[in-house]
């Protein structure tokens, strides 16, 4: 029987999503009909789409800009949400919390949310040999990307993190906002800096700032080095990893990272597990 999913987005077009999903399908012999799916900028419009998509007999829906907090909202006050949705603060896959409907909930009121975006980025730094064990890592930027991550990373067993920002306030606002949320989080030291005065070797620097859609440049020391570097964007010419690339550091773009967070959906909805070596040579 076909499976039916959604990515929901504004704007979704460029979404690379189905084609994606279309090869997890492939190599799992799941039978999937995966779209894009429109709808309006406002919370009212995406509450009644995804509804409209799970009583129309949805299995799975990925969210994606300007949705993941509102999905969360959505949740809050739904079917619950998983311990990485909670501290992200946003949903990008939504699927019905089956326990509820088993207790004769209706299907509007048992919509739940999980994050796999972290998940996706450290899985795809694993997949690529990067030592996250026992690491210094230091993330640049204090918005939803710095946010949806830091929980995996001390997860997966780092040693230090360091959280830099152009506004230094916002990234110890974040630090003490995951602190009171996760428990995990505030037995961590997070230290943080102005970008500026992020200084020192690190075993892993990432971007998470949102700087490489305007084409500026972010303002790093000379006295800042890293063995890996890892951008959250993709593309070519990024000039973050220019820079760590002509450091000698090792570096890798975020499109690992998108396939990595669609795979993790993709084995939520459907309990198939994905190799993602194979799909990223694919792609
Ligand atoms: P999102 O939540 O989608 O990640 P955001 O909250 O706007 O987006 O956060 C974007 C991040 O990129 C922030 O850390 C932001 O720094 P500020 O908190 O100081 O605004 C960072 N960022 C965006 N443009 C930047 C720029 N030109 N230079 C430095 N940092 C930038």
């Amino acid at each position: 029987m076909i499976q039916h999913f959604i990515v929901i987005g504004n704007p979704i077009a460029h979404s690379k999503s189905p084609e994606i999903h279309s090869l997890f399908a492939a190599q799992t012999g799941v039978e999937i009909n995966y779209q894009r799916q429109y709808c309006p900028d406002d919370a009212a419009s995406f509450t009644a789409v995804i509804e409209a998509f799970f009583k129309g007999g949805g299995v799975g829906a990925n969210v994606t800009v300007p949705f993941k907090q509102v999905a969360y909202e959505c949740c809050v006050a739904r079917g619950g949400l998983s311990e990485h949705a909670k501290v992200a603060g946003a949903v990008n896959t939504l699927l019905l919390n089956k326990a509820l409907l088993k207790n004769g909930i209706p299907i509007a009121e048992a919509i739940y949310g999980d994050n796999t975006d972290g998940q996706g980025l450290v899985n795809h730094m694993t997949s690529l040999g990067w030592p996250l064990k026992d690491a210094r890592v230091a993330i640049i930027g204090a918005g939803g990307a710095a946010r949806g991550v830091i929980l995996p990373f001390i997860e997966a067993g780092i040693a230090e993190l360091t959280l830099a920002n152009r506004t230094v306030s916002k990234a110890k606002d974040l630090v003490s906002e995951l602190s009171a949320a996760s428990e995990i989080i505030a037995q961590q030291q997070i230290k943080t800096c102005t970008t500026e005065e992020l200084e020192g070797e690190f075993d892993i620097i990432i971007n998470a700032t949102s700087i490489g859609l305007s084409g500026a440049t972010l303002p790093l020391s000379d006295q800042l080095d890293g063995h890996y570097a890892y951008d959250m964007m993709y593309g070519r010419n990024l000039p973050f990893l220019q820079h760590f690339a002509a450091r000698g550091a090792q570096v890798s773009d975020g499109y690992g990272m998108l396939i990595g967070q669609a795979a993790l959906s993709f084995e939520r909805w459907t309990g198939h597990a994905i190799d993602v070596a194979v799909i990223t040579d694919a792609l």
